[in-house]
């Protein structure tokens, strides 16, 4: 039994990508401390092995712990898709029974109905949640006549990590993967964002998907799913603690952060450097 008040929410990605969920997460719940942790010196996580991002997201899991996070949500399709399960079923029950890792694609399986009319839906991810086949497999137990196709864009997270999302450089590679992806289904009527890090392309992927075509960012969803689990889970709800505090660690250039970090988040952020 976890004691009342004196635990925050922990909210990780690989480096920016998370502050696009926390951003929404804080429109539902900003009574909560939020400590959030971007491993920004070892991004892109979407480009490496199974072991590696497992090994990654554990160790951030761990620090996290430490920082009296009582709840994580890992902010990040690809180490969701790649170390959620793993850490629920094997390092949760030893390292911390009582306490709770969420991921962000099961809140957006669970709704793939709502997304699509005509049951075509794409997905753009990391090569590692694409390879993963996680969105195909857990859309396919909630909504099996759905028809996923999939498309990774290795190119778009260095973009947005280099502060490049507004070139006209990332012009050639969002218009590149968006005909890839229809070149694999030309039926697609919805395409879901399945990297946090992708909302900071949004207006460029919607002025360059074809006329019609509805894009969903996963922010929203994320954080509207995390507002039900803390209303069935009052154990964890009670757990937490209600003073507003937001503190913000990175494992690279705080001052990189900082600048990069705000125009995810949309206000300014202070940050602290941290070793994993
Ligand atoms: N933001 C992460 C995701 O949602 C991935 C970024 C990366 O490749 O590190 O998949």
């Amino acid at each position: 039994m976890l004691p009342q008040s004196t635990y925050n929410i922990g909210i990780f990605d690989s480096g920016y990508g998370g502050l696009t969920i926390l951003k929404e997460i804080l429109s539902v719940a900003p009574q909560y401390n939020y400590v959030y942790l971007g491993d920004n010196a070892r991004a892109p996580y979407g480009t490496r092995s199974f072991e590696t991002v497992y090994k990654y997201t554990l160790e951030a899991v761990r620090k996290l712990f430490d920082l009296d996070c009582s709840l994580i949500i890992i902010a990040c399709n690809t180490a969701s898709a790649k170390a959620l399960r793993s850490i629920q079923q094997h390092d949760l029950p030893l390292l911390a029974p009582e306490k709770r890792v969420l991921g962000v694609i099961r809140p957006c399986t669970e709704q793939a109905d709502s997304f699509t009319h005509n049951k075509n839906l794409g997905i753009f991810a990391t090569k590692g949640t694409v390879n993963s086949q996680s969105y195909e497999i857990e859309i396919r137990k909630f909504s099996p006549d759905i028809s996923v196709t999939s498309q990774a864009c290795p190119m778009w997270v260095p973009l947005v990590e280099n502060g490049e999302a507004e070139s006209e450089g990332a012009d050639f590679f969002v218009k590149k993967e968006i005909a890839a992806l229809f070149s694999q289904n030309n039926s697609i009527d919805s395409v879901l964002l399945g990297c946090t890090h992708y909302p900071l392309l949004l207006s460029k992927i919607q002025e360059f998907v074809p006329a019609g075509v509805r894009v969903i960012n996963q922010g929203h969803i994320v954080a509207q799913s995390l507002h039900r689990y803390l209303n069935r889970h009052q154990e964890i709800e009670q757990s937490l603690l209600q003073e507003r505090k937001r503190v913000f660690y990175t494992t690279d250039s705080c001052e990189h952060f900082n600048a990069i970090g705000s125009t995810f988040i949309g206000e300014p952020i202070s940050s602290q450097k941290i070793s994993l």
